[in-house]
């Protein structure tokens, strides 16, 4: 059978349009502001370039060099104690966890389209009872759009890496950076700009907690979709000879920008009308809508591009959950895409609304364990365990299991003279900092 690869340029959008995603514009907002701006901005910037781009490089390169699934990839490149290894590969289950309520969410989003064609809430009041109301008692309508999201990804992963997540990839990352750019210049020309700009880029580092710096860390891990074989997976249908380091380079930037876009773009308005942007989960959900009920005419054009936009983002990294898992699959046990699709398709799906049933108001204290509900659970042990440990366990087999002569072959021309640097802080520097965020969070040791 011949494998069908990504093209050069499809592979960097399905790998941007894997970072890309929810992530960019409604968590890093959101928590930037929670995080009181600048100094967070700045962490997350550092983590990004020190721990995201050393570690892509590296889940990029066990993807390419092994060319298959994640667990046959790590199975076949550990020169010894393979058996051990592949169990590695088994991250790429995180993705399906992840999508438990990364799909409820796009389902908000859909909602939120059909919602701004029609009318907005007209006042922060409205729209925070509006946002409850869809949340804490409408669970139909969010199982409804839960289906949709369902079905369209299922169906786009049965169609396979070319003909179905590069085609849409190269459809919605377009969208997506048209629609984001043009609210981008829009913002520009406001006074709430500048107040935007200072609030993300003038540092107050009182504000800067061992919190919010664990925070940074674990979203520049979710934010470039590490630690859980998704850009692995992409990686072993990559051409032969393609540049890794470039890729990386590529894919970081566009992620970072896009999320540095959104945030500047949503803060200028938000300012503009007075609203705070501190406001939590709800600031896309909550105060942008009566924002751009504000706004007027070109506020409700704007809500609509904007869900558009949001909704594309989060498409396109939901492809990239399943996918890894969709592959083991069809590598190891000969599935049709089509049954594989289905079979993770469903896990997400009937988990998803146990999920949703987990925030409703009816049926919440069932799905709520200690502290938290099962909606929360999957987020915390996905972005704050899950991604991490993948993260660590990738950068010790790169860094210490495998041989140097496989990893060098690829990556020394590639890196040139920064080949040294990246080799070291893959072996010491990255660890030790996942090693320490995990010790952390499990009290073990306070920052
Ligand atoms: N990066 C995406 C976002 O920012 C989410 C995502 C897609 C992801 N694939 C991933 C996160 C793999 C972690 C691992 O919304």
């Amino acid at each position: 059978m011949k494998i069908a690869r990504f093209s050069r340029v499809g592979f960097i959008l399905a790998a941007a349009g894997s970072a890309v995603g929810l992530g960019n514009i409604w968590k890093f907002p959101y928590i930037t502001g929670v995080n009181g701006g600048g100094a967070f901005v700045f962490a997350y910037l550092i983590t990004v370039l020190m721990i995201g781009f050393t570690l892509m490089l590296a889940e990029m390169l066990i993807g390419y060099t092994g060319r298959k699934d994640s667990v046959t990839s790590f199975e076949t490149l550990a020169p010894q104690q393979n058996s051990l290894w592949k169990y590695a590969g088994f991250m790429s289950l995180a993705g399906l966890f992840i999508m438990i309520f990364y799909a409820p969410v796009i389902g908000w989003t859909l909602h939120f389209i059909v919602l701004s064609a029609a009318n907005l809430p007209s006042s922060v009041e409205m729209a925070k009872e509006h946002f409850n109301t869809l949340v804490s008692l409408d669970v139909g309508t969010q199982i409804f759009y839960h289906t949709l999201v369902f079905i369209f990804v299922t169906y786009v992963v049965a169609k396979g890496i070319k003909g179905g997540i590069e085609k849409l990839n190269y459809f919605l990352m377009p969208v997506l950076i048209v629609t984001m750019g043009s609210m981008f210049i829009y913002a520009t020309s406001l006074d709430g700009f500048e107040k935007a700009w200072t609030f993300m880029f003038s540092p107050d580092w009182s504000k800067l907690t061992s919190a919010s710096l664990v925070t940074a860390v674990g979203h520049a891990f979710f934010t470039l979709s590490l630690g859980m074989a998704t850009i692995m997976t992409y990686s072993a249908s990559l051409p032969k000879d393609s540049n890794l380091v470039r890729s990386s380079l590529i894919v970081i930037a566009l992620d970072t920008g896009i999320a540095l876009v959104a945030g500047l773009t949503l803060f200028t308005f938000l300012y503009e009308y007075g609203a705070s942007p501190s406001a939590g989960p709800g600031l896309v959900f909550v105060s942008l809508p009566a924002v751009f009920y504000e706004m007027g005419s070109v506020g409700h054009l704007f809500a609509f591009v904007f869900f558009v936009a949001l909704a594309s983002a989060g498409l396109t990294s939901a492809v990239s959950l399943v996918e890894p898992v969709i592959q083991y699959l069809v590598d190891r046990y000969s599935f049709s895409r089509l049954k594989a699709s289905l079979s993770a398709g469903l896990f997400f799906y009937l988990f998803g609304i146990i999920a949703i049933l987990s925030i409703s108001k009816e049926y919440g204290a069932l799905f709520t364990f200690g502290s938290r509900n099962f909606f929360d659970w999957t987020d915390f042990v996905t972005a704050s365990i899950m991604l991490p440990t993948g993260g660590l366990l990738m950068s010790l087999f790169v860094g210490h299991v495998m041989q140097e002569e496989r990893v060098a072959k690829i990556l020394k021309k590639q890196l040139g003279l920064f080949y040294p640097f990246w080799y070291f802080s893959l072996r010491y520097i990255v660890p030790l900092a996942l090693v320490i965020v995990l010790l952390n969070l499990v009290g073990i040791l306070e920052l």
